[in-house]
């Protein structure tokens, strides 16, 4: 018999008609336990694509389709900084939230270039992605500025999409528990519990990012697991078994559901094949079964 879980109400509902069965005890645990099953999340990260009028093209060809997408998705999109706004007033009314890909940790002066946490909420900006690898390679972000960044983040109430992954070398070298491991401890250092709990993880293996290969199924399962296990031995298991871990590098339509049918893996962070609405929307149909 199915039991179901009102998230609305609180209640939990059977049919009247069936035998009585034994509950497991819903004590206050338990309950939450049911009700806080992870929700995938999927977020297209654009990286330095689409200003204002390609993104709001893609936005009104999106919305267009989102009555086919299953209820049981967060969506986010993550466009350059000054499609920002153009896409917060286009999707003010919409399920579909909005993610910068960067921002600084200083609040305000002599920062040539830079945008602050508060000018994002300001714009209702509601996710930040950040410690992305490139920025990592190409930038020069250290573990400890990725830090500072997801801090400042959560001290204005911007969910942060929190990357890592290994590089090709590091994995063929025996490294990549250790990498993730301190990327993981360093990157969210005093970060609280509850900070933790509004923290999305993206585990990216760097090799797959954009190179068309995709790390296998049980490859992401394998690394997801273990980022989880980071996080229990960090915030306990009541937490990590709630935060949700993204895979990222390669995902398309084609390969979404076998990836996002892993245990561990919670949704995906998807570049290239995110920039068309078809490819982006067929993504997200495969990756999330009704
Ligand atoms: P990709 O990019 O999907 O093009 O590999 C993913 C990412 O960089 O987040």
């Amino acid at each position: 018999m199915e039991i179901t879980a009102d998230s609305t109400s609180g209640s939990v509902n059977r049919p009247e008609a069936e035998p009585p069965i034994i509950l497991l005890p819903l004590v206050p645990s338990a309950f939450n336990a049911v009700l806080d099953m992870r929700k995938p999340i999927i977020a297209a990260n654009w990286k330095l694509n689409k200003g204002p009028s390609d993104t709001e093209d893609f936005i009104r060809g999106f919305e267009s389709k989102l009555a086919d997408f299953p209820k049981g998705v967060d969506i986010v999109l993550a466009p350059p900084f000054v499609s920002l706004v153009k896409a917060t007033e286009l999707l003010s009314q919409s399920r579909v939230r909005v993610s910068a890909q960067n921002m600084s940790e200083q609040d305000n002066g002599a920062y040539t270039g830079e945008i602050s946490a508060f000018m994002l909420k300001e714009i209702f900006v509601q996710y930040v992605i950040l410690g992305h690898s490139e920025r990592r390679s190409i930038y020069g972000e250290t573990d400890a500025i990725i830090n500072a960044k997801v801090l400042k983040a959560h001290e204005v109430e911007l969910k942060p999409i929190f990357c890592i992954g290994e590089t090709l070398q590091e994995r063929e070298d025996g490294k990549l528990e250790k990498v993730l491991r301190t990327q993981i401890t360093d990157g969210l250092k005093d970060v609280t519990e509850k900070q933790m709990l509004d923290t999305v993880i993206a585990y990216e293996p760097v090799w797959a990012i954009g190179t068309g290969v995709t790390a296998s199924p049980q490859q992401a399962q394998d690394a997801h697991a273990f980022v989880r296990s980071v996080i229990t031995d960090l915030y306990g298991i009541s937490v990590s078994e709630k935060v949700r871990i993204q895979y990222g590098g390669s995902v398309k339509p084609g390969n979404a559901a076998e990836l996002l049918g892993q245990k561990d893996i919670d949704g995906a962070l998807v570049g290239g094949a995110a920039l068309e609405v078809s490819s982006f929307a067929d993504l997200i149909k495969n990756g999330v079964p009704e």
